[in-house]
């Protein structure tokens, strides 16, 4: 707990300069009413207008009151009301639901910054042309449009299907969209209404889709960006920057500004991004956990619909790092957890007896020579204590102790600001960092001067070498990219974990890909986390890095298979995962190699080449989710909130395990049961597969019929799991697997039982 309110503060950070939200006790509320059968956008404003005059009492209270307008695919408005006003309108039965705008966050670690290389050339590498009918709608903090990542060379027309805009604004005109930017949109009256006019932070802004931030820049050149060669940050990692579907369309929705994103605005983008017909959309984004029910949630609500119009939502399951954390679980998105390449980063020290340590970080810069090493303790300022010297915080070393020397340092708390640290340094004429780190070995800092983490191991080792001499000297390195380490991939520290809190039975997270250490295009004018340097590439981590993988590889495969439902696309992505790392041991998860489970991955490792062609799939479409809703106790006016249409459950609502996902989850397990699933075969000709299980402990499993037979592409073919338990699993899950295979494909799903009794 108290991990996560640490982690809370360095948001709270961010919003040092906001203006509150509850200025005359009127808060930002969306005010939602689900499909709509207007004409047009006007009508639904005018109407919009008319329903808010009868709470406002005056037309132009209303016009005032109203923040955003959701016109297109389904129809609702953001405002600032009283919670009277609020309720008023919650009572009108056009109205669905009221809930308050909250505010969702980038899911970077944003105050890190990681070094390591791109390594997208592992994935499968699909023809420019074949992806070049998808559209990837990505909702971020904007693009640079200037990056060469978003060059259009090569690219055949817009496809005809999308019915975007690129709207222009400040600094962004009509030719900075292109055949690679087919659309950019903005939308900034929900974050205003939360906080305040965009000029009160004190940093850079564009009102358009221009990016300062570099977030959004970074995930859209993630997933589509153009084949651009020699591309390195200072020379570290040198290589070819491509996104996983470089032949794919990026249509850009900025609805992020200093890295927060209303949900009122995260609303408008997604009814605009719908309508202009993206395939699929990209959210690196998301509420601060703990995850609000779907039925009040605006990205639950937003996504449901995207999912009913066929768009695949792909989204970041967050970086809180515990269990229970993980963000945007409802069952029609893509959960995105993160891990780490097979490349690293490594900062060398050289100690003075020739010794070297291996250290962590982003160092553009050789020493040239060696220097004196310091304790943060032995150079404290007059009156604070050494404890407190340390941590080498702002005002406690002593600048005469550490003049021209390496400092080494440590950590109050895990979200200790570690820039911070060098910066303090520099400021007392020290020359270097050495931050002993033993968490984030793998969260590589651009400092203000030369640094590295070290573990707890180098710590001992740098510590006896400095109890063994009287001037102890170190000389840092250049950073380097090193290739092939093992293991890998590890699950990254800060990756949100599951179970799901609000659908245990759905296993979350859904899928683990690259999130640590992403070299992608950036923003040149944001340097806050560069160390002040201007650059075009950066390398940054975080499931906001990861998730863009998983979009361009649902890309790739929607452009395979352009008739199948987002839940077939997330069901092949999510059965040819794997969950062992390059040394064929089960992933584990960093730092210190602890054992995972699918609430650290879902159902493991992203597998592209394997995604494009699964053999089966399982799939459900949204009679499905609502089955599923009501057999998790969902009233008609919950499925009314959501789906904004008058629904009613089935007498018998099928038991919620029996949803028909691509994992198998049942959290609470009390004498044998009957699970049932049905799979679609695609390939071609008869096909046989056969049923593999790996058994959960304390559970007998059968699976009736073991083998499966289709004659021709589309067959589908249902199939029950038989779970006996024998042994309670005392409140923990207990984890296995299903696999069917023909020999070919293997199809594998996860199975976690939490056994109540036997
Ligand atoms: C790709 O598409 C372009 C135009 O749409 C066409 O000229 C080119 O021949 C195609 N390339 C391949 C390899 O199919
Ligand atoms: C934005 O446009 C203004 C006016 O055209 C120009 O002076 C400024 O340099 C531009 N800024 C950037 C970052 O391109
Ligand atoms: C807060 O918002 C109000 C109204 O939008 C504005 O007048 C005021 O300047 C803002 N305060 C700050 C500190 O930005
Ligand atoms: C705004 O930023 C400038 C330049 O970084 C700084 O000098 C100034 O103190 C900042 N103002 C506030 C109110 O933080
Ligand atoms: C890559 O770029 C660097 C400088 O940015 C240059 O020195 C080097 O020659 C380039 N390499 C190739 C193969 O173009
Ligand atoms: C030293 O740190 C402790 C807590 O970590 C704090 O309470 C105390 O005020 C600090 N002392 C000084 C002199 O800064
Ligand atoms: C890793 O191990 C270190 C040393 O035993 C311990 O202090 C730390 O809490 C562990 N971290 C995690 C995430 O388990
Ligand atoms: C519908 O959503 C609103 C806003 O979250 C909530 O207050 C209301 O209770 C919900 N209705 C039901 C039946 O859950
Ligand atoms: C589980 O399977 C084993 C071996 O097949 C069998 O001996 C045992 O009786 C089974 N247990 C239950 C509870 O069905």
């Amino acid at each position: 707990m108290k991990l996560v309110k640490l982690f809370a503060l360095i948001f709270l950070f961010g919003f040092a300069f906001a203006n509150g939200t509850t200025s005359n006790n009127r808060k930002h509320y969306i005010v939602y009413m689900g499909d709509h059968s207007f004409q047009d956008s006007e009508s639904v404003i005018a109407a919009n207008h008319e329903m808010l005059t009868s709470v406002m009492g005056s037309y132009q209270g209303a016009q005032d009151a109203a923040v955003n307008h959701y016109t297109k695919t389904f129809r609702g408005f953001s405002a600032m009301l009283t919670s009277g006003q609020a309720n008023q309108l919650a009572e009108s039965n056009k109205v669905v639901s009221v809930f308050e705008s909250k505010t969702s966050h980038i899911h970077t670690t944003h105050s890190w910054e990681f070094l390591g290389i791109n390594n997208l050339e592992q994935y499968h590498q699909q023809s420019r042309n074949s992806t070049s009918n998808v559209v990837i709608g990505v909702i971020d903090s904007g693009v640079w449009p200037e990056s060469k990542s978003f060059s259009d060379y090569g690219l055949g027309p817009v496809p005809a299907k999308f019915k975007g805009e690129c709207t222009t604004g400040e600094n962004f005109t009509l030719s900075n969209c292109n055949r690679k930017i087919v659309g950019a949109r903005f939308y900034y009256g929900g974050f205003i209404a939360d906080y305040g006019p965009l000029e009160s932070f004190n940093h850079t802004f564009f009102v358009s889709a221009r990016d300062s931030d570099g977030h959004g820049t970074h995930t859209s050149s993630t997933i589509a960006g153009s084949v651009v060669a020699n591309v390195s940050l200072y020379g570290i990692g040198r290589g070819t920057a491509r996104g996983g579907a470089p032949g794919a369309r990026l249509a850009i929705y900025k609805a992020c500004w200093f890295n927060l994103c209303s949900d009122a605005d995260i609303l408008s983008a997604i009814d605009d991004a719908i309508n202009d017909g993206v395939d699929v959309i990209s959210m690196s984004l998301g509420p601060d956990p703990p995850q609000p029910i779907y039925f009040s949630d605006a990205i639950s609500i937003g996504s449901f619909h995207a999912f009913q119009k066929g768009v695949v939502v792909s989204a970041s399951a967050g970086n809180s790092f515990l269990p229970k954390t993980a963000s945007n679980v409802a069952p029609w998105i893509l959960t995105v957890a993160a891990s780490t390449m097979d490349r690293d980063i490594q900062t060398k020290i050289y100690l003075g007896n020739s010794q070297v340590i291996q250290g962590f970080s982003v160092n553009p810069t050789e020493m040239k020579s060696f220097y004196g090493l310091v304790t943060g303790s032995a150079a404290a300022a007059p009156g604070i204590p050494s404890r407190n010297a340390s941590f080498c915080k702002s005002n406690t070393l002593d600048p005469a102790l550490i003049k021209g020397k390496i400092v080494v340092c440590t950590l109050e708390a895990i979200l200790d600001n570690r820039k911070e640290k060098a910066t303090s340094i520099k400021q007392g004429g020290g020359v270097g960092i050495i931050l002993v780190d033993p968490l984030a070995t793998d969260v590589a800092i651009q400092f203000v001067l030369p640094g590295a983490l070290i573990s707890l191991e180098e710590a001992e080792e740098l510590q006896a070498y400095m109890a063994s001499q009287k001037n102890p000297v170190a000389r840092i390195s250049q950073t380097k990219a090193i290739l092939a380490t093992k293991p890998a991939p590890q699950m990254a520290m800060f990756s949100s974990m599951g179970p799901n809190i609000i659908s245990p039975d759905v296993i979350k997270p859904d899928i683990t890909a690259p999130g640590v250490n992403v070299l992608a295009a950036w923003s040149p004018l944001s340097t806050d986390n560069t160390a002040g340097r201007s650059i075009d590439y950066n390398i940054v981590s975080g499931t906001s890095m990861s998730c863009p993988h998983v979009s361009a590889i649902a890309a790739i495969v929607k452009s395979s298979h352009p008739s199948w439902s987002p839940a077939a696309i997330k069901s092949a992505i999510m059965t040819t995962a794997t969950i062992h790392d390059n040394t064929k041991n089960f992933i584990r998860r960093h730092p210190n190699g602890t054992q995972t489970s699918p609430f650290d991955y879902g159902s493991g490792h992203i597998n592209p080449a394997a995604a494009i062609d699964p053999g089966l799939v399982y799939d459900f479409d949204t009679s499905d989710i609502i089955d599923f809703l009501c057999s998790t106790g969902a009233t008609p006016a919950q499925l009314k909130n959501l789906t904004g249409e008058v629904m009613y459950c089935r007498k018998n609502p099928k038991s919620s395990y029996d949803f028909n996902y691509p994992s198998i989850g049942v959290s609470n397990l009390r004498g044998s049961i009957s699970v049932h699933r049905t799979v679609t075969y695609y390939g071609e000709g008869p096909a046989v597969y056969k049923a593999e299980v790996d058994h959960p402990a304390g559970v007998n499993v059968s699976i009736t019929p073991n083998e499966l037979r289709f004659e021709k592409n589309g067959d589908k073919m249902s199939f029950v799991i038989g779970f006996t338990p024998y042994k309670a699993s005392n409140g923990e899950f207990v984890f296995g697997a299903l696999t069917w295979t023909d020999g070919i494909h293997v199809v594998r799903s996860p199975i976690g039982l939490n056994i109540l009794s036997v």
